[in-house]
């Protein structure tokens, strides 16, 4: 069975995987190492990319060794090796990929230059046998897409954000609130303990006749109501609020496209589909309309390399190479409106 190398570096983690697998089986990760460099940028409030670039070559070589003894495989018996070349910082995907097209070219291995948003959208079927034709909605700190999956390499877009990303909402919500760098995870944490329904926050582009969304009105509607309040600012109050304005959307988006499109299963990945609460309303929504719900594991949902090694997997086994020569792509779409 074929033996993949990947790298991901496309923003502020430093990460490398080893995965095993063949057509008709469910892949195996056999290493997985990611070094987060959040504690890093968290004094800058976000992703300062020199210092992101700097880091991911300082840990990329240490990073490979330990994948490879933790997978128990010497570099020799890697098949091919892969890289995130884009979308993200260029300075970041240059690092991981020129080290990923180097280890190749010295092993006289291919080499597989990959999109990291197709590395979140296969990544909730890397234990299933196959990717079955599904809607998929791809929700990070940089993405919120809606797209038509016919099955791997054949993707259709039907919406993405206008403004905002949904991650990018919770963290720019998060700073508003005073909370610590990425306000993903402290908003849910917050939202625990606050009341859904305390404010009433735009659910913009909910019920207009397109697949798009939009954060930003959401964010402003949020600043001009915690800027009238009185302190202490009911922090958990407005974190739920919020919080239940972007699943509304996520969840009332989704379960639109999946019935127009006719599609039976959706698949929810990237970083913000580690959200609890909007599992559960995804996960309801999907019951109620007799849809399969499909979710990347947990470890799989912020970026990872284990999630690059089974895309850059399934292009192998369908026998595709990237060339050497060819560049990194910082703002590389994944596929086109249709
Ligand atoms: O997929 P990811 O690691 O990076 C990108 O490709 O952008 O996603 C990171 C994003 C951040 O915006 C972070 O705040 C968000 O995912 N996130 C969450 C949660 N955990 C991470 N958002 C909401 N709830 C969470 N539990
Ligand atoms: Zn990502």
């Amino acid at each position: 069975m074929p033996l993949l190398l990947a790298i991901e570096s496309s923003c502020d983690e430093t990460a490398v995987a080893i995965v095993r697998g063949e057509g008709g089986h469910a892949a195996e990760i056999l290493a997985s190492e990611v070094a987060s460099q959040i504690e890093l940028h968290r004094e800058h409030g976000g992703v300062v990319p020199e210092l992101a670039s700097r880091n991911h070559s300082l840990r990329l070589r240490g990073l490979v060794e330990k994948a490879l003894a933790g997978a128990r495989v010497a570099m020799p018996e890697i098949d091919a090796f892969a890289a995130t070349t884009g979308p993200g910082l260029a300075s970041s995907l240059l690092i991981g990929s020129t080290a990923a097209k180097g280890m190749a070219c010295a092993l006289g291995r291919p080499f597989l230059g990959i999109n990291h948003l197709e590395g979140h959208l296969l990544s909730p079927f890397l234990h299933e046998t196959r990717v079955p034709p599904h809607l998929a909605l791809i929700v990070s700190g940089g993405h919120t897409l809606l797209l038509d999956v016919e099955g791997p390499g054949t993707y259709r877009k039907l919406g993405g954000t206008r403004d905002d990303a949904a991650g990018e909402a919770y963290d720019k919500v998060g700073k508003l609130l005073g909370l610590p760098y990425p306000g993903g995870p402290e908003i849910e944490m917050a939202a625990r303990s606050g009341n859904p329904a305390a404010f009433d926050f735009p659910r913009s582009m909910l019920h207009d006749p397109h697949l798009d969304f939009s954060f930003s009105g959401l964010k402003t509607a949020v600043l001009y109501t915690l800027q009238k309040l009185p302190p202490p600012l009911p922090v958990t109050d407005l974190a739920a609020s919020f919080q239940q304005a972007v699943i509304e959307i996520l969840v009332g988006k989704t379960l639109r496209a999946a019935r127009h499109g006719g599609r039976k299963t959706v698949a929810l990945s990237g970083g913000v589909s580690l959200n609890r609460a909007l599992r559960a309303a995804m996960q309801g929504a999907c019951d109620q309309a007799g849809l399969q719900l499909v979710t990347a594991d947990p470890a799989l949902c912020t970026d990872n390399a284990a999630m690059i090694a089974f895309a850059a997997l399934l292009r192998h086994l369908h026998g595709e190479q990237t060339p050497l020569h060819e560049d990194i792509h910082p703002s590389l779409p994944l596929a086109t409106a249709g």
